[in-house]
């Protein structure tokens, strides 16, 4: 099976990643065929400072295979290595409504905003939609805030197969419901573009001083709590087993466990989560070169399926 997911190497990796994209995708990666990718044209919407992406883009790869990607399995690559992709991406933008890309949540919310958007921006879904197609994907694991992307890369399939032939295969996105949106420290979806994360290889104060922080309403030690409403609570959920989970909602419901304590047991599980990633991480950090490496042998094979895919649209569409 074909698994692909991208990531835009535009920040710190993050809890909300890692339950959202990061564990579906090692959790298919045996018998599955992962393809995944550091979307750094993807992160020129937004980065424009060229030696920091740079830096930020290695980062990423090494924060990912810390994280236990095996990418003998499928394919590792930065999507810059395929610019057979920005092709695609032409090609399909001419079997693509306007109107599709209109509506898409990124672009709409900053015209609603009266905040000028670039075209990057607005061809962004187009771009991963040529992502996913060009190497035939059948299941793209992500977070549900890229819903809407996946309905557009179907839609776009769909129509391209209509009017030139069955070619591509209908990608069907995987959004983990018990992970689909993490929140952040502040309530808010856990995103690099809100300040609001807990990030994975940050060190083991920075990791405290965001759970500490994390916002909870004024409540007494004594006072029942609703574990549905408590951000501590949904993110203990991610990291403990579930009748550890069962036990503090109960004890959340019963009263007389104060939110600074359960900071303090969830900021133990967590720690336990990310220790094996940061030791992995370390130990890879010992060949400089092992990074280099991986992301060459990705980008050839990524590259291989990419062409294929490209030769047969390029023939469909008459060039
Ligand atoms: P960010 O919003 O922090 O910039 P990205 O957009 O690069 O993160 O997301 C990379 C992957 O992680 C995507 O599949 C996205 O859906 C997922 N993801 C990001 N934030 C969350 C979250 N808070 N909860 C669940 N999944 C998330
Ligand atoms: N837009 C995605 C994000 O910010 C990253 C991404 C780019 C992606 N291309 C993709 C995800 C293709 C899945 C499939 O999270």
């Amino acid at each position: 099976m074909r698994i692909l997911s991208g990531i835009q190497p535009s920040g710190k990796l993050h809890l909300g990643n890692y339950f959202g994209m990061i564990k579906p995708v090692l959790e298919l990666q045996d018998p599955g065929e992962p393809f995944i990718f550091l979307a750094n044209y993807h992160a020129l919407t937004s980065a424009q400072d060229g030696a920091v992406l740079r830096q930020m883009t290695h980062d990423m790869a090494l924060d990912l295979l810390a994280c236990g990607l095996e990418p003998e399995r499928g394919a590792f690559y930065r999507q810059s290595d395929i610019p057979e992709l920005t092709e695609l991406t032409w090609l399909l933008s001419n079997v693509t409504p306007m109107g599709l890309l209109e509506r898409c949540h990124s672009f709409k919310d900053k015209m609603v905003k009266g905040i000028p958007a670039n075209h990057g921006l607005f061809a962004y879904p187009l771009l991963m939609t040529a992502d996913i197609l060009a190497v035939q994907a059948e299941v793209v694991p992500v977070g549900r805030d890229q819903k809407q992307h996946l309905e557009v890369a179907r839609d776009i399939a769909m129509k391209f197969n209509h009017l030139y032939g069955e070619l591509f295969t209908i990608p069907k996105p995987l959004i983990r419901d018990d992970a689909a949106l993490v929140p952040g420290i502040d309530g808010q979806k856990m995103s690099k573009s809100y300040n609001n994360t807990i990030e994975i290889f940050g060190d083991s104060t920075s990791v405290r001083k965001a759970i500490m922080r994390i916002v909870t309403d004024s409540k007494t030690v004594e006072e029942p709590k609703d574990p549905d409403e408590n951000t501590i609570f949904a993110l203990y959920q991610l990291v403990a087993t579930d009748d550890q989970s069962k036990a503090m909602a109960e004890r959340f419901r019963a009263g007389g466990t104060g939110y600074g304590d359960a900071k303090k047991e969830l900021h133990e599980l967590v720690e336990a989560t990310i220790k094996p990633l940061r030791k992995k991480r370390q130990e890879l950090c010992k060949d400089p070169g092992y990074i280099q490496r991986v992301l060459d042998e990705g980008a050839e094979k990524a590259r291989e399926e990419v062409s294929k895919t490209l030769r047969r649209v390029r023939q469909a569409m008459g060039l």
